[in-house]
């Protein structure tokens, strides 16, 4: 059976499945090149049907990894209001104000403008919907919703690689989706599903993080990484703005510890922050921030351990993209076994989908074998590009036999190259396939790769990809038997002998990294890549960034990347065997 899952709104995607084994995850962004596009992905599910050999025809099941369909335009519409505006319109603050007083006596007529609203919001969500199936010959196919926490959820679940069977826990957490903020689910040795537990979208402790972001002048749902960056660097002063300000709005419920409460409408933790938190310093808010999600997700995980007795978890959900939380979790002593689900946001959802669908049929499933996932370019396809595009008329291009021995050899000269190759990675992180990459010891080349292309914030640290039979040497605590490190999902401090080699890939307010461990089955041509460097310089590591502009998606396509060369301080781009010079 050929099945098609669809995730809609914010970074839509599309996900391919075949009797159990998922073929394929693509973004609409990395099609549109417009960063969390939010269009409908038809064209991504179509260009993954062209690379697994099927047509849209064949698809003999369509999913959607939510109940609920919003307009995205009537959201990124709200989204962007929200990020460019730095106080809650005066009416809506208003009402608000008006609720919390007023609608504490008289709830009723609040709660039935709210359900007015919500009703008016799914039928124009439902319209779009129809007229979208319509358009891409999708409306004649068999349409089954999965629950937006149940594709977190299976995601989770299913993807990882597990070496026994045995029950595990599966821990989602994000701002909300389906009126849902977070689950708990026990699965037992037989793969029996339990939902142990679930809080409301009104005590969100993901909105809490992303409310935040946007206090700081972020974009919520884009920029909360950049919140958990700037913590690191507050001082012991932001424990009265955690202790005032953050710690009082949410705890665990008393009554069920598996679930969360919050004294506010978490929705609106936002207009909080404008009551409690004007005058407070960034840095502070951020570690008030990053303290208060570290702390209770700690918390729930441990009494959820303690109840089920299970110390095997996974998770999903945009919340875990905090790699620092992760962190966390994995050295809690009760966890016995943590797989973090890499690039859990909303993007994640129709592999959930997928798995669901493949789950309730019986079908066996395959973990996700790595996460290349995207499209494959042949040298063949790239010579024709080149040469339709007349590249030879701007750039040197040299066809390059062993291409990866000579980017090492460039990187270890102190050069910062693009690398092309393979399939395209799913998700917002690089793996090293559309790659920026630099010599992680040379502040000169994190310099470099910051002020001519990447252009990040300046507390941000960039990540290393490490090879596996250096990972030791380099992380406190690494334990691959208890966290797999391959995915850039969860983060170590350094151990002081490797600061050296690391200095360039560290964040410099508490010696952390977020590496992409690298085995070399998972991607041979860039394991020799960064073998070769190693062999030159005695470092088994290299910087690894996203191969895109600022403000783009990581690149997906041959025209993209050679748009990136042309539109940045970049000089050398490998596209495929192909070395492509600025002249
Ligand atoms: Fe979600």
């Amino acid at each position: 059976m050929k099945a098609l899952a669809l995730h809609l709104g914010h970074n839509a995607t599309a996900a391919i499945m075949q009797d159990g084994t998922i073929l394929g995850v693509l973004s609409q962004e990395k099609i549109d090149n417009v960063k969390n596009s939010g269009a409908f992905p038809i064209e991504a599910a179509a260009a993954l049907c062209e690379h697994a050999g099927w047509h849209l025809d064949g698809v003999g099941q369509v999913l959607l990894s939510s109940k609920i369909v919003y307009r995205p335009d009537a959201f990124a519409t709200t989204l962007d209001r929200k990020n460019r505006q730095h106080s809650t319109q005066p009416v809506i603050a208003l009402a608000r104000r008006l609720e919390r007083s007023v609608g504490a006596v008289f709830p009723a007529p609040f709660a039935f403008a709210r359900t007015q609203l919500r009703q008016r919001q799914k039928i124009a969500g439902e319209r779009y919907l129809a007229d979208c199936l319509k358009v891409a010959k999708l409306d004649s196919k068999p349409l089954q919703r999965v629950e937006h926490h149940l594709c977190h959820a299976r995601a989770a679940y299913h993807a990882a690689h597990r070496s026994a069977p045995g029950p595990v826990l599966v821990f989602t957490l994000d701002g909300e989706g389906d009126g849902i903020s977070s689950t708990v689910t026990a699965v037992d040795a037989l793969g029996n599903w339990r939902r142990l537990a679930s809080s409301p979208a009104e005590h969100s402790l993901g909105w809490i993080y992303s409310a935040t972001t946007r206090f700081l002048g972020m974009k919520m749902l884009e920029h909360e990484y950049k919140v958990m960056g700037l913590a690191p660097y507050a001082k012991q002063y932001f424990r009265d703005v955690y202790e005032r300000v953050f710690a009082p709005a949410i705890w665990l419920d008393a009554a069920n510890p598996l679930t969360f409460k919050s004294s506010i409408n978490t929705a609106h933790f936002y207009d909080h922050l404008v009551e409690n938190a004007v005058g407070e310093r960034f840095d502070n808010i951020a570690a008030a921030a990053q303290q208060l999600i570290e702390d209770m997700v700690i918390a729930w995980v441990r009494a959820a351990i303690r109840q089920t007795g299970i110390g095997n978890i996974c998770t999903g959900g945009g919340v875990f993209m905090n790699v620092k939380l992760n962190k966390r979790i994995q050295e809690l002593p009760e966890v016995t076994h943590a797989d973090f689900l890499p690039s859990c946001g909303d993007e994640s959802l129709p592999i959930g989908a997928l798995y669901d669908f493949a789950a309730r049929n019986e079908l066996h499933t395959q973990p996700l074998p790595n996460l290349y996932l995207g499209n494959n370019y042949s040298d063949a396809q790239i010579e024709t590009f080149l040469n339709s595009n007349d590249a030879g008329k701007d750039y040197d291009v040299e066809r390059t036999p062993d291409i990866e021995r000579k980017l090492a050899e460039m990187i270890a000269a102190g050069e910062v190259v693009a690398r092309f190759a393979g399939r395209g990675e799913w998700g917002a992180r690089s793996l090293g396939n559309r790659a920026i990459l630099a010599h992680p010891s040379q502040m000169e080349s994190f310099y470099t790769v910051n002020d001519q292309i990447k252009s990040r914030d300046f507390w941000m640290p960039f990540a290393p990809t490490i090879l596996d039979t250096f990972a030791d040497r380099y992380l406190q605590g690494y334990d691959p038997a208890k966290t797999d490190a391959a995915y850039m999902i969860t983060a170590f401090e350094i151990k002081p002998e490797a600061v050296t080699a690391l200095r360039a890939v560290m964040h410099s307010g508490d010696f952390s990294v977020r590496p992409q461990v690298l085995r070399r089955e998972a991607n041979p041509k860039y394991y020799s890549l960064i073998q070769h460097f190693s062999e030159i310089t005695g470092v088994g590591a290299v910087l690894n960034t996203s191969l895109n502009l600022h403000g783009y998606p990581l690149v997906a396509t041959p025209e993209q990347a050679l748009f990136t060369l042309k539109k940045s301080g970049l000089k050398n781009l490998a596209l495929g065997s192909f070395l492509i010079r600025k002249k």
